[in-house]
């Protein structure tokens, strides 16, 4: 008889404020987006479950502010963290910009045992805007960064119209399970 495990991933989103967190975590998961912009205030999580080859496993991911005054996450929060998502919006070069300082923080305050192998991720989100016409960072520029930080995976997302949303969560789920 085979045996079923229940894995507990935490996955933690950071970015700055504007660019999609809260809608990419509510497209995956109740496959649901909102025009209306709604500021995320301290943290919050959703769970999903899904099936990873033979392991039944439970995604938390945590939703952040990225407004610094809505941020009062403690260094006990980023404890445990399996997979930490960045997210960035291909029309602001500002949050291109500052996921160096995403990246470094979260570093920092998880502190993980290897910093160098810590499983991060990309997402490039808002591509749909303008039909790609406004967007300031081009996909090249996005994909050098991540070369830079130890080859994290890339994918651009629209969450409005529901863009890699589901493959981009999928590989999120399966980089934290590799560091569980
Ligand atoms: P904070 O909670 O302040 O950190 O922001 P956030 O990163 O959670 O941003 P949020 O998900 O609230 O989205 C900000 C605004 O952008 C909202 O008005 C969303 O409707 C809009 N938005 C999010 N994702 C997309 C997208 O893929 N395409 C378009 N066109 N708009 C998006
Ligand atoms: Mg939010």
């Amino acid at each position: 008889m085979s045996m079923r495990r229940r894995t507990l991933l935490k996955v933690i989103v950071l970015g700055d404020s504007g660019v999609g967190k809260t809608a990419l975590m509510n497209q995956y998961v109740h496959k649901k987006f909102s025009q209306q912009y709604k500021a995320t205030i301290g943290a919050d999580f959703v769970t999903k479950e899904l099936q990873i080859d033979d392991k039944l496993v439970t995604l938390q991911v945590w939703d952040t502010a990225g407004q610094e005054r809505f941020q009062s996450l403690g260094v006990a929060f980023y404890r445990g963290a399996d997979c930490c998502v960045l997210v960035y919006d291909v029309n602001v070069m500002r949050s291109f910009d500052t996921l160096e300082n995403w990246h470094e923080e979260f570093l920092k305050q998880a502190n993980p045992s290897d910093p160098a192998t810590f499983p991060f991720i990309l997402l490039g989100n808002k591509i749909d805007i303008d039909g790609g016409n406004s967007r300031v960072v081009s996909e090249k520029k996005a994909k050098e960064w991540c070369i830079s930080k130890g080859n994290i995976p890339y994918f651009e997302t629209s969450a409005k119209e529901d863009y890699n949303v589901d493959a981009a969560f999928l590989c999120i789920a399966k980089t934290a399970l590799s560091n569980e």
